[in-house]
């Protein structure tokens, strides 16, 4: 089950319904949760989980119990949002960072106040990017406490880590910054302080090449990049990668060859998502294309997918009204 920001987690407080919702979904294999904040700076979304605090630890054990009673496995995605987010969201105190004073395209949700322009982010201090690396590895070492079996760090669709990878957003002079080994610098500081907290096997990372969502813009290095990042992936041993190609959703296609490229270098585990259904999920996998397909919409609004595929039933299309609203309704209710 792919990560699926669902908005429920009022307070920023992981609770029943939530529990509810991904018990349903425990026979997925493995489930990777929505995108949960390391800090209270990285909650920019309405509604969004965190997990640096007790009383996040506290809802989250109830979930991770929830799914291992049903014999799942779930890891929790680390998801800092960075520039993608608005004061009015966010828990007093909080700062709205990113690696340069570069306000992210578009408008976000507020509850107060409806749709808002994202603010210019603070561009971090080397204290602040010290921080939040070490929020990652304490989020990480909360997340087992919590029972989880391990965390996906979220590296991308323009969050806090691609913010840091992107030229578009990451336009620093210092060596967070400019070359290839400076602009991937964070993701791997992040990747080995949570190797270090928790032991590489149990961390993965969720990468979009060439992706586009919340401003990201590909340049002429990209697939260098990523190839550099692998590299230093594999170094540390991290569990898996999990790829992101959202031409389903409209973005440009990852192209086959950086796939197959990336897929060929890494030494762990590979997840393939986007757009997938079971035919094609079988189709790839047969050509060992990947080690597993993650579901995203597919589970929003068929809790019994799996039990649908095998029976080979047809599914349920999701609601998008709700996918971002409070409450049981299309969420717990399908
Ligand atoms: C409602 C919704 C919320 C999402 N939230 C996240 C998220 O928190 N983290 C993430 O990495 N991707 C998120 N995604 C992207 C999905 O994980 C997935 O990549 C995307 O839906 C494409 O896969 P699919 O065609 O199987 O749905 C979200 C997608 C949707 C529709």
């Amino acid at each position: 089950m792919a990560p699926l920001t669902r908005s429920r987690a009022i307070g920023n407080v992981p609770n029943e319904l939530m529990e509810k919702y991904y018990r349903l979904r425990a026979d997925a294999g493995l489930i990777l949760t929505e995108g949960t904040s390391p800090s209270a700076n990285g909650l920019g979304y309405a509604r969004i989980p965190g997990l640096f605090n007790d009383a996040q630890v506290k809802g989250w054990r109830r979930v991770t119990e929830g799914v291992h009673q049903a014999g799942g496995k779930i890891f929790t995605q680390l998801m800092h949002t960075g520039r993608v987010s608005h004061p009015a969201n966010m828990p007093a105190g909080s700062r709205v960072l990113a690696p340069s004073a570069i306000a992210a395209p578009g408008e976000m949700w507020t509850d107060s106040n409806a749709l808002q322009p994202h603010p210019v982010p603070v561009a971090m201090s080397e204290a602040d990017i010290a921080q939040a690396i070490a929020e990652y590895a304490n989020a990480a070492k909360r997340a087992i406490e919590a029972g989880f079996d391990g965390v996906e760090l979220h590296a991308a669709n323009g969050y806090l880590i691609d913010q840091f990878l992107n030229t578009a957003s990451n336009q620093r002079t210092d060596s967070w910054g400019g070359s290839i080994e400076n602009r991937i610098r964070f993701a791997v500081e992040v990747a080995k302080a949570s190797a270090a907290a928790i032991g590489a096997e149990h961390i993965g990372m969720r990468i979009s090449p060439y992706g586009v969502f919340n401003g990201m813009a590909p340049d002429a290095e990209m697939d260098a990049m990523y190839e550099k990042l692998i590299a230093e992936l594999n170094t540390i041993g991290l569990v898996y990668i999990h790829i992101v190609d959202h031409s389903s959703m409209g973005a440009p296609e990852v192209s086959p060859a950086l796939k197959a490229k990336i897929r060929a270098a890494f030494k762990g585990k590979y997840i393939l998502s986007g757009g997938y259904d079971l035919a094609r999920a079988n189709a790839d996998l047969d050509a060992k294309r990947g080690d597993l397909v993650a579901f995203g919409r597919p589970f929003i609004s068929n809790p019994d997918l799996v039990q649908k595929m095998l029976k080979g039933q047809a599914l349920t299309a999701p609601d998008m009204d709700t996918f971002y609203t409070p409450g049981e309704k299309g969420y717990t209710d399908y």
